[in-house]
């Protein structure tokens, strides 16, 4: 496996690679990103890991400064996996020179709801730097997690609309097989109370899913009542939100009878933590 930090070292790398697949992260790897690689592998034959904090998709009141950075644990786990070919980590500079003056604004219709409401101008940064990576790495195929499902879409939508000839691969959400808890670089914020506390996001949105599943047909007043779970367990949620998987609308009563394939999002803060988690229903 070879560490690379400059975009002029990772193109030699890659001049005579073929199928090569990407894995956009932020770093501090846990098992979650670890199956976005193994699936990357079953993929393609050169796997790209990129590794970079970007800047550009965080809040000024978000957790850029304290986004753990954590390079050489992050490459011994690859190396130790022995499926990824090439770590790109590059620096600030090298990705952004200079301000980045040209942005890729997705969909308001698909960005500035649920995660874009929230943290605006989150889709933004996201979709810019993912283009960027897409033409700095030139892969055959990408693969992003469900874990951000809305990020997800935008990605899939972005390269549909660009005519991209990029296969974006989508990878099930990693839980941690006991609790349920949705694997993320943030849960190491928690402290071991909030630790235990944070897998009620998990039940929360499974109660959401088996109650639609077993013939619920009243959408809102599931996400209001999950709601006030969260709020009743000293959880502050930004939303728990049902919504069609194919464009993340609000389903209709037909959706709900003739089982249209819908999800389950959720964002909620436990202490100075925010999580997100989802579920996919029908
Ligand atoms: P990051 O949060 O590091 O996630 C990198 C990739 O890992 C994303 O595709 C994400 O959905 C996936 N992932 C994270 N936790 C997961 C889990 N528990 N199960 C499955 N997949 C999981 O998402 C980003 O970085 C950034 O926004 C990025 C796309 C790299 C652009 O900066």
């Amino acid at each position: 496996m070879k560490v690379v930090h400059t975009i002029k070292d990772l193109q030699a790398e890659l001049a005579d690679k073929k199928n090569i697949v990407l894995v956009p992260t932020m770093g501090n790897l846990h098992d979650g990103h670890l199956q976005l690689m193994k699936t990357a592998g079953a993929h393609g034959d050169t796997v790209v890991a990129s590794v970079f904090v970007n800047r550009l998709q965080f809040g000024p009141n978000e957790d850029f400064d304290q986004y753990p950075r954590t390079l050489e644990e992050d490459c011994a786990k690859l190396e130790a996996q022995g499926v990824v070919d090439i770590v790109f980590a590059p620096s600030e500079k090298d990705m952004y020179p200079e301000p980045q003056v040209f942005t890729v604004q997705p969909d308001p219709k698909l960005a500035d709801i649920l995660e874009g409401f929230y943290r605006p101008g989150f889709f933004t940064g996201v979709a810019t730097v993912v283009m960027k990576l897409f033409s700095i790495v030139r892969p055959n195929k990408a693969a992003f997690g469900k874990k951000d499902y809305q990020q997800l879409r935008i990605i899939q939508k972005m390269v549909e609309q660009f005519g991209m000839p990029i296969e974006i691969i989508p990878v099930e959400l990693q839980r941690n097989q006991q609790t349920g808890l949705a694997l993320s670089s943030r849960n190491r914020y928690l402290n071991d109370k909030e630790l235990e506390e944070a897998t009620l996001l998990y039940r929360t949105v499974k109660g959401v899913k088996e109650a639609l599943e077993a013939g619920s047909s009243d959408a809102d007043a599931l996400e209001e009542k999950a709601m006030e779970t969260l709020r009743q367990n000293g959880w502050q949620p930004d939303y728990v939100a049902v919504v069609r998987r194919k464009d993340l609308l609000a389903p209709t009563k037909d959706d709900l009878l003739t089982r249209e394939p819908l999800v389950v999002l959720a964002a909620a803060k436990i202490g100075t933590t925010r999580l997100i988690d989802n579920i996919e229903v029908f």
